[in-house]
């Protein structure tokens, strides 16, 4: 409970405590001076008169004269702090007496009552005058009232000027000190305004140096961050201008090259210029497939590829896609199936993209598929009513640590040197793109040497209900 409370909470429950006892002590060592003193007083009073009185008395009690004895003892009771007194003879036999001379509010002296004329030799007897300590009580209290309640006053002002003066010393810095931090860990920069040549000020200033490395560390990541998004972006632009460069000489060399190949125009002459012409032709088919999926992935990552959408049946794609990779599948002596859910909705999606999603995994779930192996590609209505396209295999599978590499543009899990498939790296990212360019869900499960799994999960919002006939 204690260690949540404030520091001025903190400081006040050690000070005050301390300082009422330091008090305390302070007042005990005055009132006990002053009764020492006020008794002192009392005791010199009491001598004063008992000497001036047995001088007096030295006379009339040589002579016995009674009725003067008389007088003079009771002059001692008109003072008012004289409680008693009583004189006897040098045989202690009392010669007269009033009052009381004995008990605890009592200060009492006793002197000798000289001979008048053998002053030092022969006593005549004793007085005793006793004074009252009441009036030297209450004159004490009333000290003890007035000196407390002027150490009380003094200790709250005491306090106060103590708690003004932290408060301006270290409560008000720390407070600023604290609002700077919030202020930090909401990404504010805000440096402390305060000085001073104690251990705060040069906390304060270590903050603020920390608040400007922090402050030119933030500009100069948002300016890498600006220099790096603009690098990726001429990428992007260099690549998208390249390859539609590249295209065009490109449909020259593959429409010439099948021109020759089909020796449309007569024959060639030597069978190899027709095997060379196929060669041309196939060798550019593959380098244009690639151009296009350079392309493709550079608009997507510029922002401009545009999607042409509208419904299809989506098993009829399926079949489509499947037929094209049947032969490659047959060659490779893997069984290839397709698995459409009957009466499946229509599909409100790019078409082509679609196919070339189909394509891209189909291609994939062959090209690593030792010979025996299954290929399927299947849809089906998912969970949130939507459609899932799925394209497995029982392949070699990728560890779940390569994926993100297989996933990234020219990623590829073999190395280059010790690659056995050939492709570019591009098929996957592709994938991805398009999945998300249609707010599909790209998942990939794959287990090394069991299979992968890929599926492409469209939202509820692309279905389009079959119309009764
Ligand atoms: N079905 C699959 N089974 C095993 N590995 C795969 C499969 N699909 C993709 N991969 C791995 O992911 C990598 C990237 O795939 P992809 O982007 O299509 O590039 P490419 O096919 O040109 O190599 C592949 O090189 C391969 O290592
Ligand atoms: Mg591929």
């Amino acid at each position: 409970m204690f260690s949540r409370a404030s520091l001025q909470v903190k400081l006040a429950v050690i000070v005050v405590p301390l300082m009422t006892v330091a008090l305390c002590l302070l007042l005990v060592v005055l009132m006990s001076t002053a009764a020492e003193d006020g008794r002192r007083a009392l005791m010199t009073r009491a001598t004063v008169m008992a000497d001036v009185q047995v001088q007096a008395l030295s006379q009339p009690v040589w002579e016995l004269n009674t009725s003067q004895i008389i007088r003079l003892v009771q002059t001692l009771s008109k003072d008012p702090d004289v409680v008693g007194a009583k004189l006897v003879d040098e045989l202690g036999r009392p010669l007269h007496a009033f009052g009381t001379i004995e008990g605890p509010l009592v200060i009492a002296v006793t002197r000798t009552v000289p001979h008048p004329v053998a002053r030092d030799t022969v006593p005549l007897g004793q007085l005793t005058v006793a004074l009252s300590r009441a009036s030297l009580n209450e004159t004490l209290r009333l000290q003890l009232v007035t000196a407390g309640a002027a150490i009380a006053i003094g200790a709250f002002l005491m306090v106060g000027i103590v708690f003004l003066s932290l408060q301006h010393l270290v409560f008000r810095p720390l407070a600023l000190l604290l609002q700077a931090i919030e202020k930090v860990e909401n990404q504010e920069w805000q440096m402390v305004e305060w000085e001073s040549r104690d251990q705060l000020g040069t906390v304060v200033r270590a903050f603020n140096r920390m608040v400007n490395t922090l402050r030119s560390n933030e500009r100069e990541l948002r300016e890498a961050f600006h220099a790096a998004e603009a690098a990726a972006r001429a990428k992007d632009e260099f690549l998208a201008s390249v390859s539609h460069e590249l295209r065009t000489p490109l449909n020259a060399i593959l429409g010439f090259s099948e021109v020759l190949k089909n020796e449309m125009f007569g024959a060639l002459g030597s069978d190899r210029y027709r095997s060379y012409a196929g060669d041309i032709f196939s060798s550019g088919s593959h380098l244009l497939n690639i151009i296009n999926d350079i392309l493709d992935l550079s608009k997507v990552a510029a922002g401009k590829f545009e999607l042409v959408e509208r419904p299809f049946d989506i098993g009829h794609a399926i079949e489509g896609c499947v037929n094209l990779v049947r032969e490659r599948a047959s060659r490779n002596r893997q069984k290839l199936t397709a698995d459409i859910q009957p009466r499946l909705p229509q599909l409100y999606a790019d078409e082509l993209r679609v196919k070339q999603i189909l394509i891209n995994l189909l291609n994939n779930a062959v090209k690593f598929t030792p010979p025996g192996g299954q290929v399927w590609a299947a849809a089906r209505v998912n969970d949130v009513g939507g459609i899932d396209i799925i394209v497995g295999d029982t392949g070699i599978g990728i560890a779940k640590e390569d994926i993100p590499r297989a996933l990234s543009a020219f990623g590829q899990v073999e190395s280059v040197l010790n690659r056995t498939h050939e492709g570019t790296g591009l098929g996957l990212p592709l994938v991805k793109a398009l999945s998300d360019l249609h707010n599909a869900q790209f998942n990939i499960d794959s287990s090394p040497g069991v299979g992968t799994i890929v599926t492409v999960s469209f939202g509820s919002e692309r279905i389009i209900a079959r119309t009764h006939k």
